[in-house]
């Protein structure tokens, strides 16, 4: 058994759905159920033994020692965390919370479970795989180097910069105890079950709607963008072969301004779903201010995770794209479920909507 904590959310549910999909290993699902965690992106799996889910915290240490107890899992993968930037720039305290303190209540008690229940082969093979983000590493200019595993940490969003704290924890705890942990350090993910707070799905729910397409400052800001399943893929290979105490980058090598995704997005829609006045979605588009501290640049350098693990992603931007706009037309049903009352109440602050 594994436990994976926030696998309610969007890289969590996929990542389950995909692990049930290659193997029978049962899951132990940890999930707070935030505004941003759904059991509904796990529906297909109601009945599936496979599956067990348990709504909690990462912060509650007594709850998470009792599930280690009982169900003595050989891996924990750590995605829970709140994980919107603008958010975090409207209220940081969620992202102290469960990013930082989150965290090391989690580590603490994966500690007392590893150093205490654990013995032998099982001790030797227990893993925890911390999932992390490449916004830890600050912002590149226009010619630097893609991130690597080397650079500096220098977050700059109260969301980054809970995350590098965490990630800090966490390799403190290998330092100084032996925790047998494993860091991932991942570029923009977009694919199924994405929130519609974040950009490509936020633009796919607003073109389809009718309404305004908020691009931030001069939508020249570059994000690397890899399908959500490729980031799985990885995290399943560093959970099998990572070498302990080691951060891997995994990135698509896909770099986009922001407004090339969001006139690519346009062109997919005008193609799969014309608007019925059978003017162009672009039209949509709109100017807002831009995001305070906004990181200009993100970009991965993935060589490590290649060369020493053999990951590659199957998906390119292009195949990638059109798949998530398919699945967004195709479960219309989902994205009216997890866009009523918290998500509206959000939107309705931040841009008046
Ligand atoms: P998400 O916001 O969609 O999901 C987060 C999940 O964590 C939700 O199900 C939520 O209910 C749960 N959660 C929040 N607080 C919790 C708590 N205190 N205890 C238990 N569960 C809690 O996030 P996501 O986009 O799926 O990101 C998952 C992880 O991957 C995060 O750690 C994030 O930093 C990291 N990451 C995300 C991206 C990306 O592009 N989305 C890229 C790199 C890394
Ligand atoms: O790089 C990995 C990170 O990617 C993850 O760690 C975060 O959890 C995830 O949310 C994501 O952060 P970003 O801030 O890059 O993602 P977001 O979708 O919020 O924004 C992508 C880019 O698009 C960013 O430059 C801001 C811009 N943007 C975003 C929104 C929501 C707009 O121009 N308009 C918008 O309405």
């Amino acid at each position: 058994m594994i436990l994976v904590t926030g696998a309610a959310g969007f890289i969590g549910s996929n990542f389950v759905l995909d692990w049930l999909a290659q193997c029978d290993e049962v899951v132990l699902n940890l999930d707070a159920l935030t505004y941003a965690g759904n059991l509904e992106n796990l529906a297909s799996l109601e009945g599936d033994a496979r599956h067990l889910f348990v709504k909690g915290d990462i912060g509650d240490f007594d709850l998470v020692a009792s599930l280690l107890a009982r169900y003595k899992p050989r891996a924990v993968v750590n995605f829970a965390a709140e994980s919107h930037v603008d958010r975090s720039i409207h209220g940081p305290e969620d992202f102290i919370q469960t990013n930082i303190v989150g965290t090391f209540r989690l580590l603490e008690a994966v500690r007392a479970y590893w150093g205490g229940a654990l013995e032998g082969d099982a001790k030797a093979a227990f893993r925890f795989l911390h999932v992390s983000t490449d916004e830890v590493y600050g912002s590149l200019e226009k010619d630097d180097p893609a991130f690597s595993e080397s650079n500096r940490y220098e977050p700059n969003s109260p969301y980054s910069a809970s995350k590098a704290a965490s990630d800090h924890l966490v390799r403190a705890y290998h330092h100084t105890y032996g925790l047998p942990v494993l860091t991932t350090n991942c570029s923009n993910n977009y694919g199924p079950y994405h929130f519609p707070e974040k950009l490509i799905p936020l633009v796919i729910h607003n073109a389809l709607a009718g309404k305004p397409l908020p691009i931030y400052g001069d939508g020249q800001q570059i994000r690397d963008w890899l399908y959500v399943k490729d980031h799985c893929s990885a995290i399943r290979r560093v959970l099998e072969a990572g070498r302990l105490g080691e951060t891997y980058n995994i990135g698509g090598w896909n770099e986009k301004p922001n407004l090339e995704v969001v006139h690519t997005l346009c062109a997919i829609l005008d193609d799969l779903s014309p608007r019925g006045d059978g003017k162009p979605y672009k039209e949509q588009i709109t100017y807002v201010k831009d995001r305070p501290g906004h990181d200009r640049r993100y970009a991965i350098d993935a060589t490590k995770i290649e060369r020493e693990l053999g990951w590659k992603p199957a998906e390119t931007f292009e195949t990638g794209i059109r798949k998530t706009v398919r699945w967004y037309l195709d479960n219309q049903a989902w994205v009216t479920n997890v866009t009523s009352g918290a998500y509206r109440e959000w939107l309705g602050k931040q841009y008046g909507a």
